[in-house]
This record gives structure tokens, sequence and C-alpha cells, in this order.
């Protein structure tokens, strides 16, 4: 039994963004947050280009792939404009997400079973151009293997419906939930694929999923930006460090 590896803290700095834009001015910088992010020991800065513009920018993209040393993690619907997008910036990885306007935030995973011919087509030339592609997908078998059967290199499992299970008080199926997630993560693990898993984690959702030995990376946002408002960023990622270090220090691979 030896030590598992070091678990990557993925930092999303959309609801950066969210505030600047709920004035329309050009503060709080989301630049400055993910350089605060990198500074109190992000991994890498995770950033979603919604096609609606809710909250990160064109712009914006400009100015992180410009400015941070971490690499980052463009989120977007696979779109022609997004891919076009994606191209010109090549960013280190991208990753796939379901959107739907009259959402208030990424609900499920994406239907990568129903959709491969075109998604696998779609992520042929991001991969050429050395991006790594990610699939936020729910734990579900089908959609685990269809994502590597489509040749992506990642799998972000989505951990949404176990915090809102948490949240809720409903331990029973937040259990099952978790346990999905788990054999998930075992699964895609086993076909070679790269497993992360984000949404709605907090400091407790987040090392409850942080002991599986498959999960390489997490990504958190909202939970953080909020925490932010009491302790500030830095405190508040730096503080997530060490749960999730502390939660992996007791798993064994
Ligand atoms: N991972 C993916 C793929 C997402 O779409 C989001 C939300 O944009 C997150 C992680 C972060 O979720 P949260 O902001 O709830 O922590």
């Amino acid at each position: 039994m030896k030590p598992l590896a070091r678990l990557r803290l993925g930092i999303n700095i959309d609801h950066v963004a969210t505030v600047r834009n709920a004035r329309g001015g050009a503060l709080p910088d989301p630049l400055r947050a993910a350089l605060l992010a990198e500074a109190a020991g992000a991994d890498g800065i995770t950033a979603h280009l919604r096609e609606d513009r809710r909250h990160i920018r064109d712009a914006d993209i400009e100015a992180l792939m410009a400015g941070i040393s971490v690499p980052l993690n463009f989120e977007c619907a696979a779109t022609d404009e997004m891919q076009a997008i994606a191209l010109r910036h090549k960013p280190h990885a991208i990753c796939l997400v379901p959107e739907k306007r009259e959402e208030r935030t990424t609900e499920g995973g994406l239907d990568v079973a129903g959709d491969a011919t075109r998604l696998a087509g779609f992520i042929a030339p991001l991969r050429d151009a050395g991006c790594r592609v990610s699939m936020f997908i729910g734990h579900e078998a089908g959609q685990i293997e269809a994502s590597a059967k489509i040749g992506a290199a990642v799998v972000e499992l989505h951990t949404g419906r176990y915090c809102d299970l948490i949240a809720g008080g409903e331990t029973g199926a937040a259990c099952a939930e978790l346990e999905a997630l788990r054999l998930g993560a075992i699964r895609a693990h086993a076909l070679g694929l790269e497993v992360h898993m984000g949404h709605g984690l907090d400091f407790e959702t987040a090392s409850d999923v942080a002991v599986f030995p498959e999960v390489a990376e997490l990504n958190i946002g909202h939970f953080l930006i909020g925490e932010a408002v009491f302790r500030g960023l830095g405190p508040a990622i730096e503080e997530m460090r060490r749960r999730i270090d502390a939660a992996r220090a007791t798993a064994k691979a």
C-alpha cells in the first residue's frame, strides 16, 4: 500500500465574473482572482465561457491565457463557435459540458453515448491541437464507456447530485450516489481515462471524493468564491487544499 498521488485542485473563477457583471463594470477582476488562486496553491484555473456570456467573457479568456502560469481548463459547450475559440487559444485543457440557456448552472452530464459520432468529430481537432479533452458526464457506465470510445483523455464526473442530496439531508440516497461515483471512477480509470470530479463541492463533500484513488483532479468554484466573502479567497483555497490533502492522506492506493 502506497500513499495516493497528490490530488490536483482546479479553481473555477466563473462567479467572480458573475459579481463583476452584476454591476456592469470591471471589478472584481477574474484574472486577479486567478492569480490569487495560483498563489494559494491552485494547480489550474477553470473558466466556463457560456454561449450567453453570463459570467466569463471572451476578453477574460484572453486575459487568463496571457496572465496565468498554471494550466487553463476551458469549459464550453460542443458548438462550432466554442470549437473555433478553443482552437484559437489552444488552452491546456478543454472540458465539454452540456448547456441550456434556462439553467442556472450545469445541471446534468453530457450525453456522450447519445451523441458519440458528432462528439468524436468535434474533439478530434482539439486533440490534434494538443489540448487535453474532458467530458463532463454522470457516473453511468454507458457515458463513461462512450467517452473512452470517442477518444477523450479525461472524464469529469458530475458531483452535483451527491452534493444536493447531502445538503438536503438525504443520507441514504447520498451514500448510494457516492458509491456510484466511486464505481464510476474505477470504471473510467480501468478504461485508461483520467478521472476528475466537480460541481457543488464544499469542504466536506470534496473530502468525501478526495479519498478515491482513481480521482486525479477536483474542480471547485461556487463554494470557494462564496467562502471568500467571509475569509478571503486565498485562505478559502488554502483550507480546501488542507482538507482534501488530509482526506487523501487517510486513504491508500
Ligand atoms: N466542473 C464543471 C465541469 C462545471 O461545469 C462546474 C461549474 O461550472 C464546476 C466543475 C464547478 O462547480 P461549482 O462552481 O459548483 O464548484
